[in-house]
């Protein structure tokens, strides 16, 4: 199946958790309201790959991205690395909480994959 859906109530504030879709890990953050705050506030023009925090969110409270980093393809670490996001231990690259590329060889952010709300508390991957 394509489509997975999956319940948010499972997933406390400030954890991430991890699925599998399309043969791909898919990371949920449930964000905090002070990193939603700090991702808010990043100025874009200091990132290598320059994407507001909103153009990568449809909640400020979920980031959802594919658990692939965008060097090699290793799967990253979650709430790890210089800015608390993702670490990918391959050749270290640092993810922000918005999965934007902060430090290390990956060219690119976390990819955002297509999704939507079906209601408050469900989210669906097709
Ligand atoms: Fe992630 Fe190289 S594969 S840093």
């Amino acid at each position: 199946l394509a489509k997975i859906e999956i319940n948010l109530e499972d997933i406390g504030e400030g954890k991430n958790a991890t699925f599998k879709w399309r043969g791909k890990p898919l990371f949920i953050k449930h964000r905090t309201p002070e990193q939603i705050e700090i991702e808010r506030n990043v100025d874009v023009s200091t990132l290598r790959d320059p994407e507001h925090d909103s153009d990568r969110v449809k909640d400020p409270e979920w980031l959802v991205v594919i658990g692939v980093c965008t060097h090699l393809g290793c799967v990253p670490i979650a709430d790890s690395g210089d800015w608390g996001g993702y670490y990918c231990p391959c050749h270290g690259s640092h993810y922000d909480h918005s999965g934007r590329i902060r430090k290390g060889p990956a060219p690119t952010n976390l990819e955002v994959p297509e999704y939507k709300f079906t209601d408050e508390c469900t989210l669906v991957e097709h």
